[in-house]
C-alpha cells in the first residue's frame, strides 16, 4: 500500500484516484426533509434518491467505476450465448480464486437461492459466522435453520479485537457434533456485514474450514465484501504481512468448495455468481440458473456489467484500491469517537457503524432506536443510513420479535464516491444530533411485511418528536441548510 505521511502528523486518508465524473448532488431544507421522511414512513429505503444528499445507505451497485472500467464496457461481447465477455469473466475468476467452474447470477442473493434450493432440505442447518439477511431468508425459506457461531467478541460493540468476525470454533464443534447428519453446509463471510462489517483471520479460516471437511461438510465463502476483508488480513494478521493480495485471496479460496459473491460490491459493479471446484457440485447447482436467471453464459447479468466486473476484480488485487474504504472509514469512526459518540469498534468495512442502543439509552429494543436514530439522521443532513437492528429481524414464525444482538446505523462508505470534507459534514450533523439526543423519539410498526420487512416495511414516529428535531434544526442553524 502507498504509504504517504503529511508533515502535520495528522492521520488523513489519501485519495489514491482522481475525479473525473461527478454528479449534482440536491440538499432539501429540513423541512422538506422531516416531510420525506414521513412520506418514506420513516424507512431510508423508501426515500427518493432526490431528497438525499448524503446516500449511504449501502456500498452495493453504487460504487464509483474506473477509467478502465467504463472502457472495457465499450468492447462488451453481446451474445445469449458463448459471449467472450462472459469467457473474459470466467478465466478472471478463475485466475483469482483458483475454480474450474463459475455460474453466473443476476447478484449475491440470486446466488443465494440457487445454493440454498441445491443444499438445504427441511430441518437443515447451515452453521456461519453471521447472518446477512438474504442469506438467511433463502435458508429458511427452504426450511432450514441458520446457526450463528462468530467469537463472543463478534457482538461486542467497543472492543480491540481485530478480527471479530473470527467463528468460534468450540461453537463450530458442538454445532457439528449435535447436528450430524444434517449439516447442509459451513458458511463464512467476508468482512461480516451486519456485525459492522468485521473480517476474519486467514487461520481461523483454514481452521474451521479444516473442522468442515474433517467431517464431510461442504465450506462456502461469501465474499460480497471480500475486499475488505483482503485489506484487514494483509495489515492486521502479522503472519501474512508478507503475503500480495492475491496470494491471501487465493489462499482464502483453497478452503473452500465454493465461493460466492455479490458483484455489486466485489468488482465494482452490478451482478453476481458462484465459483465451484468441483464438478459434481456445479451440476448439482447448474440447471437453476437457466431457470432463474438467464443462459449459463450471462446468468441475468449484461454484457457491459460482467466487463466491468473483470476489470474490478483485478482493481480488488490492488492494495491502494481496496484500502481506500477502510481508510475512509477509519477516518469517520475516529472523528466521531474524538467527539464522544458511540461507534463500532474497532473501525470495519463497508461503513461507518453508530451504536444506537447508547446513543439513545433512554428508548426500549421495541420502539427501535436503530431505525429511530436512522430517520433522525436523515432529518439532520439529508443523509441516508440504514437501520441495522431489530428491525431488519424477521419475526419467529409464532409471531414473537426477537430483539437483534445490536442495534446498529450504518452509514456505507461507497468506494471513492464521497470527499473528505462530505464526510465532516455528516460528522458534524451526527455531532449535532448527538447534542440532541433527547428530543429523538422511538417508531411504531403501521404496515409490517412478513419477509424482509425492513426493505419495505413503513413506521411511524410514536410522538412529534420528528417535528420537534427539525424545529431546533432550524433554530440552531438559521436559515442554513
Ligand atoms: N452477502 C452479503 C455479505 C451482502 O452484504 C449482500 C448484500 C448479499 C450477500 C446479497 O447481495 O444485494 O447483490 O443480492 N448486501 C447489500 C447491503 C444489500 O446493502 O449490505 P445482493
Amino acid at each position: 500500500m502507498t504509504k504517504v505521511k503529511f508533515f502535520s502528523g495528522e492521520n488523513i486518508p489519501l485519495e489514491m484516484h482522481k475525479v473525473r465524473i461527478v454528479q449534482k448532488l440536491n440538499l432539501p431544507p429540513v423541512e422538506q426533509r422531516l416531510v420525506a421522511i414521513k412520506q418514506a414512513g420513516c424507512n431510508t429505503f423508501l426515500l427518493q434518491n432526490r431528497d438525499v444528499f448524503m446516500d449511504m445507505l449501502t456500498d452495493s451497485g453504487v460504487n464509483a467505476m474506473s477509467d478502465n472500467q467504463l472502457a472495457a464496457m465499450m468492447v462488451a461481447d453481446d451474445a445469449y450465448a458463448g459471449s467472450e465477455t462472459f469467457n473474459r469473466l470466467h478465466a478472471k475468476l478463475k485466475e483469482i480464486f483458483g475454480m474450474e467452474f463459475f455460474l453466473p447470477a443476476h447478484q449475491g442473493r440470486a446466488a443465494e437461492h440457487i445454493i440454498a434450493k441445491t443444499f438445504v432440505k427441511p430441518g437443515d442447518v447451515v452453521a456461519m459466522n453471521f447472518h446477512f439477511t438474504t442469506t438467511k431468508a433463502h435458508i429458511t425459506q427452504c426450511g432450514g435453520t441458520v446457526e450463528e457461531l462468530v467469537s463472543d467478541e463478534g457482538i461486542n460493540t467497543q472492543s480491540s479485537c481485530l478480527f471479530k468476525g473470527n467463528m468460534d470454533l468450540d461453537k463450530l464443534q458442538s454445532c457439528i457434533q449435535r447436528n450430524k447428519g444434517h449439516m447442509a453446509f459451513l458458511r463464512l463471510e467476508a468482512g461480516t456485514n451486519l456485525i459492522g462489517g468485521q473480517p476474519f483471520s486467514l487461520e481461523n479460516c483454514r481452521v474451521a474450514t479444516k473442522l468442515a471437511h474433517d467431517n464431510g461438510i461442504l465450506t462456502v465463502l461469501d465474499a460480497s465484501l471480500l475486499q475488505d476483508n483482503l485489506h484487514f488480513i494483509k495489515t492486521r494478521e502479522a503472519a501474512c504481512a508478507h503475503m500480495s493480495i492475491r496470494e491471501i485471496a487465493r489462499a482464502l479460496a483453497d478452503c473452500f468448495d465454493i465461493v460466492y459473491f455479490s458483484a455489486r460490491k466485489l468488482g465494482f459493479a452490478r451482478g453476481g455468481g458462484i465459483c465451484v471446484r468441483d464438478k459434481a457440485l456445479n451440476d448439482r447447482m447448474m440447471e437453476l440458473v437457466p431457470m432463474f436467471e438467464g443462459f449459463l453464459t450471462y446468468g441475468g447479468m449484461s454484457v457491459r456489467e460482467m466487463e466491468a466486473i473483470t476489470v474490478g476484480l483485478d482493481e480488488t488485487m490492488d492494495e491502494d484500491i481496496i484500502s481506500q474504504g477502510p481508510q475512509f472509514i477509519r477516518f469517520m469512526t475516529d472523528e466521531l469517537i474524538k467527539r464522544g459518540i458511540p461507534v463500532v469498534t474497532p473501525a470495519g468495512g463497508l461503513g461507518c457503524h453508530l451504536n444506537a442502543r447508547e446513543f439513545l439509552p433512554h428508548l426500549q429494543g421495541n420502539q427501535y432506536p436503530a431505525g429511530a436514530l436512522a430517520a433522525a439522521i436523515y432529518i439532520a443532513g439529508g443523509i441516508r443510513g440504514m437501520e441495522r437492528g431489530t428491525l431488519s429481524e424477521q419475526r419467529e414464525p409464532d409471531g414473537t420479535e426477537p430483539m437483534a444482538a445490536m442495534e446498529l446505523v450504518r452509514l456505507a462508505m461507497p468506494r471513492r464516491v464521497f470527499t473528505l470534507s462530505q464526510v465532516m459534514y455528516a460528522v458534524d450533523r451526527i455531532e449535532w444530533l448527538f447534542k440532541n439526543r433527547h428530543l429523538i423519539g422511538g417508531l411504531r410498526w403501521v404496515e409490517e411485511p412478513g419477509t424482509l420487512r425492513f426493505f419495505f416495511g413503513k413506521l411511524e414516529a410514536d410522538s412529534d418528536w420528528q417535528e420537534q428535531l427539525a424545529a431546533a434544526f432550524r433554530r440552531d442553524f438559521g436559515d442554513s441548510l
